[in-house]
C-alpha cells in the first residue's frame, strides 16, 4: 500500500517537475525566430521621427557621437584633441558636414549614428565637438 502511494506521489511529482520544466522553457525555437525577425525589422524600419524640441549639440553628442568620440578605441578623434580637430576643421564646415551626413571612411557612420537627427542638430553637434577644442566657425579657414 505504501509502495503504491509513493508511486502515485512520484508520478505526481514527476508531472509537476515536467510542467515546471516546460513552463520555464517556452518554445525557444519560435522565440528565437521572432527575435531575429524583430531585429531585422528594426534594421529596416525608418527611424522614429524626433518629435521634441531641437536637440542641442551637447545632447546629440552625448546621445550619439560620444559612443565613439568619447573613447580612444574606435579611432574617432576625441572632442578635446585640438591638434586633430584643427587639422579636420581645415577642411571647412561644408566638408565636415558632408562627412557627417554621408558617413566617412569605415567607421564614421551616416548621420553620426543618429538617423533622426536633423542637419541642424548634426551641425550643432559638430560645432559642440569643435568648441571643445576651442575652434569656432569664425576661426575656421575656408567655407563656414
Ligand atoms: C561608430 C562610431 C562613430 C560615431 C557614432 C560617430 N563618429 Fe564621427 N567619426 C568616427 C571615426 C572613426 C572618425 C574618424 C574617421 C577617419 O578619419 O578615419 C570620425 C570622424 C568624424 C568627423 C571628422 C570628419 C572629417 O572629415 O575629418 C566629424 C566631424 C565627426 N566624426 C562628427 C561626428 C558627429 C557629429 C557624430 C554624432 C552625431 C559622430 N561623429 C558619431 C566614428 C564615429
Amino acid at each position: 500500500m505504501t509502495v503504491y502511494r509513493s508511486m502515485i506521489k512520484l508520478v505526481f511529482l514527476l508531472g509537476l517537475a515536467t510542467n515546471a520544466f516546460a513552463a520555464a522553457q517556452p518554445d525557444t525555437k519560435q522565440t528565437k525566430i521572432d527575435g531575429t525577425q524583430g531585429y531585422r525589422d528594426e534594421m529596416h524600419r525608418p527611424p522614429e521621427p524626433w518629435k521634441g524640441p531641437p536637440r542641442s549639440g551637447a545632447k546629440v553628442y552625448a546621445d550619439s557621437c560620444a559612443t565613439c568620440h568619447a573613447r580612444t578605441t574606435q579611432g574617432a578623434p576625441l572632442p578635446d584633441d585640438d591638434v586633430e580637430w584643427r587639422m579636420r576643421a581645415g577642411k571647412g564646415m561644408d566638408v565636415l558636414m558632408a562627412h557627417v551626413i554621408d558617413g566617412y571612411k569605415e567607421l564614421m557612420p551616416q548621420r553620426g549614428g543618429c538617423p533622426n537627427c536633423s542637419d541642424a542638430e548634426l551641425k550643432a553637434a559638430v560645432l559642440y565637438i569643435l568648441g571643445q577644442s576651442g575652434i569656432t566657425p569664425g576661426s575656421m579657414s575656408a567655407n563656414k
